[in-house]
């Protein structure tokens, strides 16, 4: 797929971990020298990875790679509803606020991860029987307490994550959660309308499930109607998380290209939220390969289109990923290796940044 491979590229492609965890010095020009954090910069879109607080705060190679090749960062858990507020009249900070202090302290953006989803709820908030007005209070109480808290300090939000899921039945587009449930479809408004109360320098993001048409057609019914009715949100994000399983899904990401400029014509930023590519385990040479030209090929389509404002991996090191905990069989999802060495995926998207043109609009 990519025509620009430096020679330590080519080391990576057959599985060599020889190569330092520092990006080799300049192989054919200076720039070739640049990180990934300096090459997205020519794009003036934001290059981010989530995040875990033991690793920043035990791995001292975590943090530095992260912050050197990365601009911004996602708590990948700590500010989700069951970690924050795992009680009806307490909330606990002290993750999350560590994870964000160490972010602003190594000059990282702050994204949020999120206030509204049916996953990694506490029991609390999902097994009392509250009726509706009860439950808008909480989540009214909620996002004015976290995003209140971060406000100056996490420049973006998912506000909602997720809500179009799989339907069970053919009607039922909307994923089932306790905030359909007991509020209805305008938990997804009201969310927006609190964390913009809360913050109003915050960009708010709708963070889709996927990144192919299957599914688009209710989201971007919602995310009409929510401009329609000027409620405020910025950016819809794509979740990428690819299990490469044979060649590279390109004929999804042309699907993809599509699907960015129905949202794009809408007005909306566009952020690729959370890309990983599970590789089936044994780990070859020539699915190292295909995973740097699905990741390419994805962030291709982000440069080629203008309202494209972000690209973000779910994590940047095999060593730290949900995938080898939570999908047996998947591995290898990220750019840098279990012992943080570069791989093909990491040389294909800085190469890509680095050679892909700057177009007029961006
Ligand atoms: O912190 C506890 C630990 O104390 C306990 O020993 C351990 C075993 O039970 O669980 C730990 O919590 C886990 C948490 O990750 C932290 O590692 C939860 O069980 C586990 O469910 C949680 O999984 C996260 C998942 O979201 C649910 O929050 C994944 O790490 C995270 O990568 C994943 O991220 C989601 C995005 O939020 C939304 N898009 C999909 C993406 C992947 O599923």
């Amino acid at each position: 797929m990519s025509s620009v491979r430096t020679p330590i590229f080519a080391a990576a492609l057959v599985g060599l971990s020889s190569v330092s965890s520092v990006p080799p010095a300049a192989a054919q020009t200076p720039e070739l020298s640049s990180t990934l954090r300096e090459a997205a910069s020519r794009h003036g879109i934001l290059i981010g990875s989530a995040v875990r607080l033991e690793p920043l705060l035990e791995d001292p190679l975590y943090l530095e790679i992260l912050s050197r090749e990365f601009d911004t960062v996602t708590p990948e858990v700590e500010l989700k509803w069951e970690h924050v507020h795992p009680s009806p009249f307490r909330y606990d900070f002290d993750r999350a606020d560590a994870v964000i202090r160490i972010a602003l302290e190594n000059g990282l953006t702050v994204h949020g991860h999120t206030l509204v989803w049916h996953q990694q709820n506490p029991d609390w908030l999902t097994t009392f029987p509250f009726s509706r007005k009860q439950l808008i209070a909480i989540l009214r109480n909620h996002i004015s307490a976290v995003v209140g808290r971060y406000r100056g300090r996490v420049a973006l939000w998912d506000v909602v994550n997720e809500p179009v899921q799989a339907p069970e039945t053919e009607d039922d587009s909307l994923g089932d959660s306790v905030w359909l449930r007991r509020i209805g479809p305008e938990y997804i408004e009201l969310a927006f309308r609190y964390a913009h109360e809360a913050d109003p320098d915050a960009r708010l993001i709708y963070n889709h499930v996927g990144f192919g048409q299957a599914l688009s057609a209710p989201s971007l019914a919602i995310v009409e109607g929510l401009l329609r009715r000027g409620v405020p949100i910025h950016g819809v994000g794509f979740q990428v998380h690819v299990e490469l399983d044979g060649d590279p899904p390109l004929e999804k990401v042309e699907e993809f290209s599509e699907l960015m400029q129905q949202f794009a014509s809408l007005g909306v930023e566009i952020y690729i939220t959370e890309m990983d590519v599970a590789l089936r385990e044994p780990v070859t040479p020539r699915k190292l390969h295909d995973q740097a030209d699905t990741y390419e090929a994805i962030l291709k389509s982000c440069l080629e289109q203008p309202a494209c404002k972000g690209f973000q991996t779910w994590g940047f090191t095999d060593r730290y990923t949900w995938i080898t905990e939570q999908r047996a069989g998947w591995t290898a999802p990220l750019l840098f290796d279990v012992s943080y060495h570069p791989k093909a995926a990491y040389f294909a998207l800085r190469d890509r940044l680095l050679v892909q043109p700057v177009p007029e609009s961006r």
